[in-house]
Parts: C-alpha cells; structure tokens; sequence
C-alpha cells in the first residue's frame, strides 16, 4: 500500500480522490503548517507528500524522505518553496496546480487595483468610524481608472495576460508587459507592447507584477525602481512577497512616491515590514488570490491527479522539474 502524506488538510474532493485510490494516507490533523521538526518527521518514508507552498522543501527534507519517494506534489501554481535540483537529483518528481487558478488570481490583482484607485479601504474606515459628515467636491479624491490609463504587467505569463485582457476589455487601459517572451497573443488581442522594465514603470498609472520568484526576480521592485514611477501610480503585487522589497515599499509610501499598493504577499509571510500596517495607503490582503471555492476545489483535483500519476508509474501532467530528473 502507498505510504502518503499530506502535510495540511486541502478540499475533500483531492482528498477522496486518494482515499478512493489507495484506501488510506496519513494527513497533518491540524490546520496549520507543520514545523520543519514535524515536516522531517512525517515525511520519512513516505512515496508521495502533498506539500504547500508554505513548506520549504530542501535536500535536508528529501533526505528525510528517503529513496523510495516519487513525488512532492505541490497544492499551488507557485513552486519557489521546493528545490527542484535537489528533487530531480534524488528522482523525486515535482509538480504544481497551473491553469485553475489564472483567473482568480487576476481578479484579485485587478481588485487591489480598483481598490487602490479610489481609496476603498481608506473610506470604509472612515464611514465606520463615523467621521462621514455629508458630500464634498474635495472629498477623497482616488486616482481615474477608466479614461485611457496605462497598465504594465510585469511578467506576462498566464495571469499577467489575463490581467492585461481583462483591464483593456474593460476599462480601456492600454497595456505595457516587460517579459522574456514575446506575447503574441496578447499584442494581437490588446494591442500590447512589449518594453523594459525602466520604460514601463516610468509610463505605467498602474503596475501589476506577475513573475515566479527566483533569484533575479527578488527585489526587482526595490528603492531605485519607485523612483521611476509616476506619484499617481498604483503596485500591485499577487506573486511572491520578495518580489518588492518591502522596506523600501514602505519608505516609497511613506514619501508618496506613489498613491498606493495593494498586496496579497510579503516578504516574510506571515509577517508584514515594519510600519506596512499603519499605513493609509496600502492594502493588504492576506494571501487570498486564489481562495475561491472553485479555484482550491480544481486545485485539490489537480494536486491529487499528479500525486497518483505518479505513483502510478506515469508522468504527471504538471510536473515542473523535469530538467533535474535523472532518466
Ligand atoms: C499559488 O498557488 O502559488 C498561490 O500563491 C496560492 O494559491
């Protein structure tokens, strides 16, 4: 019998999916993450793990996991929190959940966005505190979202095109991406244009970033770079917290150098910077992008999928670590 674990409880359907598979698997009966204690612990000996992106998973981790695991399938889109090297060099397969969560996660982006703009946190506050003492031609002036604004996706992959779609369907936004890759489709779809990261944030009203985190990636958002953005400009940020450099995202705020931000990670989950939340001008969600009840539904289905795929001797459709397998 498989020897399976699943290091924090997911939506039932990918759990009974396992169950109806292989009869039983062992499961973190707590709902939070495992310590690295207990995570070396419970992944020894096991076939298959189902980790979160709020596992780090290192060679130390494999090691604890020993020869015979096949796969650490991943309940997440995002993989930064697993070393894929390592993982392919002691065979052990690594997968991810891409696809389902593409939209979810755009409209959360584009929520900040409009949320930002016209200051919605901001005034509930003020509504609930009973500050509100009628209408004023001056009052709580936000940023136009409609109108021909320009928005720069930083990282133009699944959910930075559908951003992009979405806004310039919508709200007429022209769309800048800076990207790797030329995005054909979106060129043809939106008129976007493809430009360097300096010429983006320079003309953008609005940035969204949307780049899998990875050594050059970390602080690309950093002092210098909110320099070059527009004092009338909104960041948002739904990809990985060090993507923005979060202490200088604070000073940036601090100093209106620019209107607003609206994150959905940080730098030191589950900790904000230091004076991040005493400020007027951010919002800040916690994690959230893809927390819809659809979204973790199909992502329970495709993390369940990847794991029996591959205890099943096959090769599992999301596998990102191909590259590091020894054949
Ligand atoms: C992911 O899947 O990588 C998101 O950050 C959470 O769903």
């Amino acid at each position: 019998m498989a020897n399976i674990y699943v290091t924090r409880r997911i939506p039932e359907i990918g759990l009974k999916m396992l169950k109806d598979k292989f009869g039983s698997f062992d499961m973190n009966p707590d709902d939070r993450v495992l310590t690295r204690d207990e995570l070396l612990a419970q992944v020894k000996g096991r076939d298959a793990v189902m980790s979160l992106l709020t596992d780090p998973i290192d060679a130390v981790v494999l090691d604890a996991a020993g020869p015979q695991c096949k796969i650490f399938s991943n309940y997440a889109v995002g993989f930064n929190n697993i070393d894929l090297k390592a993982a392919g060099e002691r065979g052990v397969m690594v997968t991810n959940t891409p696809g389902v969560l593409t939209d979810a996660t755009a409209d959360l982006a584009i929520t900040l966005m409009v949320a930002c703009a016209r200051r919605l946190v901001e005034t509930d506050g003020y509504m609930r505190k009973g500050m509100y003492k009628g209408w004023g031609p001056l009052l709580w002036l936000g940023q136009d979202i409609s109108g021909g604004k320009t928005l720069g996706i930083i990282g133009c992959g699944r959910i930075g095109s559908n951003v992009a779609v979405k806004m310039n369907k919508g709200f007429g936004m022209k769309i800048l991406y800076s990207d790797m890759n030329i995005n054909t489709q979106l060129e043809a779809e939106t008129g976007a244009k493809r430009v360097d990261l300096e010429t983006l944030l320079k003309e953008s009203d609005f940035v969204s970033v949307h780049v899998n985190l990875t050594p050059e990636t970390t602080h690309l958002i950093n002092a210098k770079t909110f320099e070059l953005m527009k004092p009338t400009s909104i960041l948002v940020n739904t990809s990985r917290g060090p993507v923005v450099d979060e202490n200088a995202l604070v000073d940036a705020l601090k100093a209106n150098k620019i209107f607003a931000a609206g994150l959905d990670v940080y730098e030191k989950e589950p900790l904000m910077a230091a004076g991040l939340a005493e400020l007027p001008n951010v919002i800040v969600a916690p994690h959230i992008a893809s927390a819809t009840p659809w979204t973790r539904d199909q992502m329970a289905i495709i993390a369940a999928q990847n794991l029996i795929d591959a205890l099943e001797g096959k090769e599992p459709q999301f596998l990102v670590n191909k590259e590091f397998l020894k054949s």
